[in-house]
Formats: C-alpha cells, sequence, structure tokens
C-alpha cells in the first residue's frame, strides 16, 4: 500500500521544540523523518511518537548537525529513500558557555546554528523544489543583536555564549530573508518562527555552567511555558493554509514581527550569504535567483 502523505523533516526532533512539533505533524497524519544525533535516543522518541499517535510513518536519521560531512551524509541518507520533501523545519540549536569549534574547525554555534540549516536545506533544495508547494521553516529567536561580519567565529572579540549564540541565530533570520528572494516563484516558500521562551534542554549539552545559571534554569524550569505551546507557533508557519505561497517572513505567535535593522540591509544579507556558502564549501553560492534560470 502507498502512502500519499505529506513528508516532513525535523531536526532537533529528540527534545523540546524539536519534539512536540514532530509529535504533532505525526498526528496530524504527515510521514515524519526525525533527525538525531544520537541513535539511541532517536529510536526512543521515534517509537514514543509510533504510540503517542498511533501512526506508524516516523522515521528516523542520524546526522551530528556540527559536522558538515555528517550533513551531507543526511542528505544523501534522505534522497536513497525519499523522492519528496513537502515540509523542511530547521529546529536543532544548541548553545556553549566556552568557544569550541567543529570537526570542520568553525566556532560552533554558528556551525550548528546558522551553516548546518544552511548548508542542509541547500543539499535537500531540488527535492524540495520538485515537491508542489513544499515550505521551509527556519526557527530562529528574537534577541537583539546583529553579525560581526568581520568576526563571525569570535576570533578577534572575547567569547561569549550568550552572544555567539545570538548571532548565529540571527543568521537564521538572514539566510530566511535572502533565500525567500533566490525562490521567489520556485514554489518553495521559506519563513522563520521565534518560538517564545520555552521549557527545554536548551544549552545542556552544550559545556558547564556557572552554578548559579544552573540553579536559577532549574528553578524557572515549571515557570516556563511548555514545548507543546511554542511548537504552536512553528506549525502555525509550517501548516497554516493562509501561509500558503508567503515566503520570507518573520513569525512570533501568529503575528508578523519585524525583523532587527541588520536583516533588512540587502548588501549585509548578501555578504552573510557568501561567507556561509565559503564556509560549508557551496560552489556558485548555493541557489542561483529565480528569474537568472
Ligand atoms: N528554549 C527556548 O526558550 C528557545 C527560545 C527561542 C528559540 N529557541 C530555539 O528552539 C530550537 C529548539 O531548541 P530547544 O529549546 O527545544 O532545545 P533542546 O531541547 O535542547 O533541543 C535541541 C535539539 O537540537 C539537537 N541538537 C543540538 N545540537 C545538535 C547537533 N550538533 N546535531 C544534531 N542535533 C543537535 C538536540 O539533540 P540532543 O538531544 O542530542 O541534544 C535536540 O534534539 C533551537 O533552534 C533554539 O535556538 C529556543
Amino acid at each position: 500500500m502507498t502512502n500519499d502523505a505529506q513528508i516532513a523533516l525535523i531536526t532537533g526532533a529528540t527534545s523540546g521544540l524539536g519534539k512536540a512539533t514532530a509529535l504533532a505533524l505525526t498526528t496530524s497524519g504527515y510521514t515524519v523523518i526525525l533527525v538525531a544525533r544520537n541513535r539511541e535516543r532517536g529510536e526512543a522518541v521515534r517509537q514514543e511518537l509510533v504510540a503517542a499517535s498511533g501512526n506508524p510513518h516516523v522515521k528516523l536519521l542520524l546526522a551530528d548537525l556540527a559536522s558538515q560531512g555528517s550533513i551531507r551524509q543526511l542528505a544523501a541518507d534522505f534522497h536513497a529513500q525519499h523522492r519528496r520533501l513537502d515540509l523542511l523545519i530547521n529546529n536543532a540549536g544548541n548553545s556553549f558557555t566556552t568557544r569550541q569549534v567543529s570537526p570542520d574547525g568553525i566556532e560552533l554555534s554558528l556551525a550548528v546554528n546558522h551553516l548546518a540549516p544552511f548548508l542542509l536545506t541547500h543539499l535537500l533544495l531540488p527535492t524540495l523544489r520538485a515537491s508542489a508547494r513544499a515550505r521551509i521553516v527556519n526557527v530562529g529567536t528574537r534577541l537583539n543583536t546583529a553579525m560581526h561580519l568581520d568576526d563571525l567565529q569570535w576570533e578577534k572579540r572575547r567569547y561569549q555564549g550568550l552572544s555567539a549564540y545570538a548571532q548565529s541565530k540571527l543568521g537564521n533570520l538572514h539566510f530566511t530573508l535572502e533565500l525567500a528572494e533566490r525562490l521567489a516563484g520556485s514554489g518553495v516558500t521559506v519563513n522563520c518562527v521565534h518560538p517564545g521562551v520555552f521549557r527545554s534542554n536548551l544549552g545542556s549539552s552544550g559545556g558547564p555552567q556557572p552554578a548559579w545559571i544552573t540553579l536559577m534554569t532549574t528553578l524557572a524550569q515549571p515557570f516556563l511555558t511548555p514545548p507543546e505551546k511554542a511548537a504552536e507557533r512553528v506549525l502555525h508557519v509550517a501548516t497554516a493554509p493562509e501561509l500558503a505561497g508567503v515566503s520570507g517572513r518573520y513569525y512570533g505567535d501568529r503575528v508578523e514581527l519585524a525583523p532587527p535593522p541588520q536583516v533588512l540591509d540587502a548588501a549585509a544579507r548578501r555578504r552573510i550569504w557568501d561567507l556561509s556558502a565559503a564556509l560549508v564549501k557551496l560552489s556558485l553560492s548555493g541557489v542561483p535567483l529565480a528569474s537568472a534560470e
């Protein structure tokens, strides 16, 4: 029997927002491909989602999104099994207390939070383009910052984990607006969502925190929004019929948000695009403008 369900791929599906969003998609009948870096954790979540939703079409692919080789392998594994992709949710994220580098020698928050979605999306784009009216959703955040184009990797400044996180997450918004422009008329839309502040494991694997931060975070957890509530924002951008064809926008709780000034600067966006393409070794700077095809 063939399965004609819409196919969604979501990164960071083992906890927090990703897991809650994956459950909602699974429950509403999507075939959901979970991306996880740890087989045991991923398989446990896969089984949990199948049991909770009654939908057997939940699959697992493995990738460490810090590694470009692993992302390329993920795309190859996906293409070996699927010819269609209707929804890509770039959700995985992390924050780090000290400056660390990826296997490719790139500062880790930039690698995981910005370059991983940049590379994965490019690798999956031919399939997204071939699938009628596909959507890409980038999970961003709303922190007041700008990207330092002359020091994206914190080589010249004293490393500050929260600022590095904020800068890398702003990359999601730069990427969204620039990609939307390049995909105009292609049938593929891309939007960014700020999920709010909610209960999750964010940063727990990113290195030891000072004891007072661990204590504050633990005490605050019960008062924070549950991830299921935050997932509603992602689902709105991912599935709302009224957003079909809408691209290059930034959403909060079902309302459109204004991007910070730097993101509206087309020259800055293109510079970040080119720097990102070089860091992930994409030739031709990735996607050509639709009008140039
Ligand atoms: N929590 C908030 O208040 C908040 C606010 C604004 C935006 N966000 C954004 O929401 C998104 C989801 O975060 P969350 O809060 O739900 O955090 P979370 O509970 O820590 O979930 C993050 C997910 O990303 C995965 N991940 C991290 N590094 C990875 C890597 N190198 N390779 C593969 N997977 C990796 C984690 O996998 P493991 O289970 O293996 O660690 C986990 O599944 C992130 O983009 C974050 O920036 C969160």
